[in-house]
């Protein structure tokens, strides 16, 4: 008897990364999840199934057991309150840094030990909220679903929080990092019952992939 594995995860970098990482550990789609409109995409291992779904959407389909695993940013974790999830391998792909960005011009003289209060434009409310509450630093959030970059300039905000990588996108902004908040990569996370209901299979297909990070 084979148990059934699920494993959800989002198009875009986590697929394009993940799926090189997924084949090193011998798990190889069918059909190709870049261009399938299907949501459950087959592997060569008939008992591994990909469950394709947005990004921020993964950590409340392995909360409920709607799939055993996920793959997801350490971005999208952190914003997530809801529990049953166990975080259980860093995948190293999709690497990036949450930064608090402004201005160039006004990085140039800007002292984060200095700063009481801020109007900062982001996606990540809650892990924004928490960052600044622990160093006493009041925030007004402006919840907003994608381009940051784009709040400084028309006034929207003074500064955003947002992911960093090249720098090219700041740079293009006229914007510059100012502070650092988190480093992220993508994490392998599981389902808590799934844990214990399918131990066996999750164990080797978590120790496969732990061979091919490394
Ligand atoms: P979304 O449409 O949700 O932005 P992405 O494919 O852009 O989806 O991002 C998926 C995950 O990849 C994010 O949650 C984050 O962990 C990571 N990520 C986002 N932007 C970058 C980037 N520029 N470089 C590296 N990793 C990134
Ligand atoms: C991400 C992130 C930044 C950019 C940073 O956006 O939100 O805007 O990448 O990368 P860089 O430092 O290498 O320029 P993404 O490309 O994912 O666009 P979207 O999420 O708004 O679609
Ligand atoms: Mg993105």
């Amino acid at each position: 008897m084979t148990t059934a594995l699920n494993i959800a995860l989002s198009k875009g970098r986590i697929l394009e990364e993940g799926l090189p990482l997924l084949e090193r550990a011998g798990i190889r789609p069918t059909e190709n999840p870049l261009k399938s409109r299907k949501l459950i995409l087959d592997t060569n291992l008939p008992e591994v199934k990909l469950t394709i779904i947005r990004a921020a959407d993964v950590p409340t389909y392995v909360q409920f057991g709607a799939a055993d695993l996920g793959i997801a940013g350490k971005d999208v974790l952190m914003e997530y309150e809801g529990d049953g999830l166990y975080e259980l391998l860093d995948l190293k792909i999709a690497r990036c840094r949450m930064m608090v960005a402004e201005p160039k011009s006004l990085a140039s003289r800007d002292d984060p030990d200095s700063w009481t209060r801020l109007r900062i434009a982001t996606k990540y409310v809650k892990t924004t909220q928490r960052h600044f509450a622990a160093k006493g630093i009041q925030t007004d959030i402006i919840k907003l679903y994608g381009s940051m970059e784009l709040a400084p300039l028309v006034g929207l905000s003074d500064r955003i929080v947002d992911l960093v990588d090249t720098g090219n996108t700041l740079k293009a902004n006229g914007l510059a990092e100012v502070e650092h908040i988190a480093d992220i990569s993508a994490w392998l996370v599981a389902n808590r019952a799934s844990m214990k209901m399918k131990q066996q299979a999750l164990k080797s297909l978590v120790n496969r992939l732990e061979q091919a990070v490394a």
